[in-house]
């Protein structure tokens, strides 16, 4: 369910000029609430956008009545993503039904809001710009994909849904390309990574010798955690073997992370002491 509420992603197409009629249509009640103060026109807006922001739902009374009339008016179909304009319904849910709220208590405020909220209508059918459409693209688009990337990594499998939203907004993606250098050995850590594609390799590069593998991560892996737990300089460098795109935790967030999740701590050293143990083995091994 919060899949929706947060951040609506679809691939259904609507009638971009029908919702500009509908836009218009809003425009036009909530300038007419704003002049007569008459609850009759600010509480049906409120409720046609619980209609609109319904991601399945069938159309609003008063998509109906717009689809009918640009129908007529022979109004041509312009195709748009149903995503944006859900979002954007959802934020007009929050002003309308604020204004109609404040319309019984606190009458003085309900113009204002309502006021607010023909401005966005009145440039979503007027200019065909939606405000809502842009907060979604710029805003909730990338915390949503943020968070999909952190849901697909094991470490944070059993985490909430909230929880997944709170650490998704602090995380950071970055692309890199084949051979670049994720992390060096010696350095202070600042940051953990968690690899969402690609690949990269774990080495250490002793003085005067070739580079020795330790380990090799796959999307899904995570690294750059042990200097972050001991504030120790890095144990190893990290480089890519193929295109990347990492998430970084910086460490204020990492430290929060550990602070809400006393049991991340435990995963963490538990998967540190397994790659120590695992290095150690690997170099009996070899000698
Ligand atoms: P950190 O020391 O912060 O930076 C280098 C990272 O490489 C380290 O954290 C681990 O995440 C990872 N790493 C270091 N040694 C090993 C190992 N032996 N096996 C797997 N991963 C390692």
């Amino acid at each position: 369910m919060l899949d929706n509420l947060v951040c609506p992603v679809s691939h259904v197409r609507i009638d971009r000029n029908v919702v500009r009629t509908a836009g218009l249509m809003t425009t036009g009640l909530l300038v007419a609430y704003v002049l007569t103060g008459s609850a009759w026109l600010i509480v049906p807006v409120a409720l046609d956008y619980v209609f609109r922001a319904r991601m399945d739902g069938p159309p609003s009374p008063m998509g109906h009545v717009a689809r009918f009339v640009a129908g007529r008016l022979g109004i041509p179909y312009r195709a748009m993503d149903k995503a944006p304009k859900v979002f954007a319904s959802r934020i007009g849910v929050c002003f309308a039904g604020s204004a109609a709220i404040a319309h019984f208590a606190a009458p003085a405020a309900a113009p204002w809001i309502a006021g607010t909220l023909s401005l966005f209508t009145g440039m979503e059918s007027l200019l065909d710009f939606c405000v809502g459409c842009v907060v979604y693209t710029y805003m909730a688009l990338p915390l949503y994909r943020a968070r999909a990337a952190v849901m697909a990594i094991p470490l944070f499998a059993s985490f909430e849904d909230q929880m997944l939203i709170a650490l998704a907004s602090g995380f950071k993606a970055a692309r890199m390309p084949p051979g670049a250098r994720v992390v060096t050995e010696g350095e202070a850590g600042d940051r953990m990574f968690m690899l969402v594609s690609g690949r990269v390799e774990v080495y250490h590069e002793p003085p005067g010798a070739s580079p020795v593998v330790v380990a090799l991560y796959e999307p899904g892996s995570f690294f750059g955690e042990m200097a972050l737990l001991t504030g120790e300089p890095r144990v190893a460098s990290v480089r890519a073997l193929t295109p990347i795109v990492v998430l970084t935790l910086l460490r204020s967030d990492f430290e929060a992370m550990l602070r809400d999740h006393p049991r991340m701590r435990e995963m963490l050293e538990r998967a540190v002491a397994e790659r120590v143990a695992r290095e150690a083995s690997m170099q009996r091994g070899a000698s």
